[in-house]
This record gives structure tokens, sequence and C-alpha cells, in this order.
């Protein structure tokens, strides 16, 4: 049976995951937006690489929901993105308002739909959405730690002068300046990166992560970042419906987990068809406890400010 991904928000994030998950060959796709023509004329253009890509799957452009109805995975990555000078928690205020709109409906036509959130600030929107859709806890995630991952997987490679497929690094927590990419656990091919490069070099390559997407702003001005962010959410919804069971970092909600409870934070979680098939845990120094706990800290700072 093939599967249905609708993807809310045809802007660069959505637009792109739409091209992902069609490359990947996940199944149909539904682009759906209020803009009316953007997703319609997206899908068009996207439908027409077929041919030269190889993939036979339909991707069509939306403004009703009623068109996402049946979906096995829904992507929300509808809402402002940051422009330089600006912090995630500044788009909370608008796009709490947006992205509860898109989690209603969508669950509306897709009630046993795996969501994945994407948009910014990524903990409190995923909250937010779990709160007004009613999904069980492991039916909803949040994408950030692939895409924090990615980075720092990617400047660990470069700096050690390998492929960045063969880096094994996890970054955890709040996807904001107090992420925390842990540096005990990166690797290459099972070598500990510790022994290969300097302190100095390393703690360059945590802070060029946690500010990595600030970094794409300011070249960008306009808008942020999305080959990455696009790529991560299919291939989140892929572990999903292919039940893979492949480890991701997400944000997942904790009841627990960690010691925390109540939010939703980067932690490693199995992912299969049942969604969060189990979230990994594992022991923490203390110096990783009390960064976490600023993850916590700031999430929960978040969550106020929605007023949910
Ligand atoms: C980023 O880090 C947009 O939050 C996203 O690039």
């Amino acid at each position: 049976m093939k599967k249905k991904i609708t993807i809310i928000g045809a802007g660069n994030v959505g637009a792109t995951a739409a091209h992902w998950a069609m490359s990947r060959r996940l199944g149909d796709v539904v682009l759906l937006d209020v803009m009316e023509g953007v997703p319609q004329g997206k899908a068009l253009d996207l439908w027409q690489a077929g041919p030269l890509d190889g993939f036979s799957g339909r991707v069509v452009g939306s403004n009703d929901y009623a068109d996402t109805a049946g979906s096995d995975v829904v992507i929300i990555t509808a809402g402002l993105a940051r422009k330089p000078g600006m912090s995630r928690d500044d788009l909370l205020a608008k796009n709490v308002a947006i992205v509860k709109a898109c989690a209603e409906s969508a669950v509306r036509f897709s009630p046993d739909c795996f969501m994945i959130v994407v948009t910014n600030p990524i903990d409190a929107m995923v909250h937010t959405a779990f709160k007004v859709s009613g999904l069980p806890r492991h039916r909803i995630i949040g994408m950030a730690g692939v895409l924090d991952s990615a980075r720092y997987r990617t400047f660990l490679a470069e700096a050690i002068g390998v492929a960045p497929c063969d880096v094994n690094a996890l970054v955890m927590g709040i996807h904001g300046d107090n992420m925390l990419p842990l540096i005990r656990l990166a690797n290459v091919g099972g070598v500990p990166v510790t022994d290969l490069l300097s302190p100095e070099k390393i703690a360059e390559i945590v802070k060029r992560t946690q500010l990595g997407g600030i970094e794409i702003v300011n070249h960008l001005k306009t808008g942020s970042a999305f080959y990455t962010p696009g790529l991560a959410a299919v291939e989140m919804a892929e572990a999903v419906l292919t039940d893979s069971r492949r480890v991701m970092a997400c944000a997942a909600y904790l009841d627990g987990e960690f010691g925390i409870s109540g939010y939703f934070l980067g932690v490693p979680v199995v992912l299969g068809e049942k969604g969060v098939e189990r979230i990994i845990e594992f022991n923490l120094t203390s110096e990783e406890r009390a960064a976490l706990e600023q993850s916590v800290q700031a999430v929960a700072g978040q969550m106020a400010a929605t007023g949910l």
C-alpha cells in the first residue's frame, strides 16, 4: 500500500522536504500551504522531475486539508523563519498560533498519522502540536537533533579529514544555543574524536555547531537553512514508514527519561512503524547533566511563553 506524506508549509523547508521525499520514493506527497498557487506550482514543477529522477509517486499542491486525508506522516514546516539578529525564541508568539492551527487541521483528517514538527522554536512547537492534536507521545516528534548532529558530524569530518558519513556524533537537548553536542561519545569508525583533535579544536567545533543555524541566517539574510532541515525530516519519516528502527536524535516527549518529565527535548530515539519505539537512555557525566538541565530551563521558559 503506497504511503501518503503531507508536508504543511510550501516554503523553502517544506518544498525541499517534498523534493527529498519524492527522490527517496517515500510515497505520494501532498504539499499544503495557505498561499494560493505556491504549493500547486512547486508540486507541479517537482512532479515533472519524475522522468529524470526515476520516481513514480504523485506530488500535488493544495490549500485544502481535505486533500491530506489518510496521511501516514504529517510534517509541519509552516511558520516564520529567523532573520539576522533574531533568536528562535523571537518566532514563538507568531508560530505557536500557526502550529496549533496546522496540527488541529491535520489530525482532523489523519487521526492515525505520525507527526514531525520542524517549525521553530521546535521544542515548544512540537509540544504545542502534542497538546492540541491529542496524538500519543510515541506518534509525534520534533526535528532538530538530526540537523544539529549532521552539522556537528560535518565539522568534525572536515577537521579530521574523513568522510562525514563515518563520523558518529550526537547532539542532545534544546534546539538552541544551549544544545549539547556530546564530545565524549563522538567517534570516527569507533575511534574517539578526543584522540584525533585537540580540546581547543573540538571546543571550536562545538561552538560552531551550536551557532550553525544563525551562521546560515546571516549569509541568507532573508531566511534560514532548508536543505538539511528538509532532508532530516524526511529521514525521520522514512525510518517510521519503513520500520527501519534507525537511531536518531529527535525532540521526544520525556516522561522520566534522563530524569526529565513533561517536556520535549532532543534525545536518541529508535524510530520504527510504531513511531518512537524507544528512547535510548545512557549515563551522563555531571557536566552533561548540568548542560541538559540548562536545556530544560530554556524549554520550560518557552512553554511558559506559549501560554499552553
Ligand atoms: C536551523 O538551525 C532553521 O532552526 C533551523 O537552521
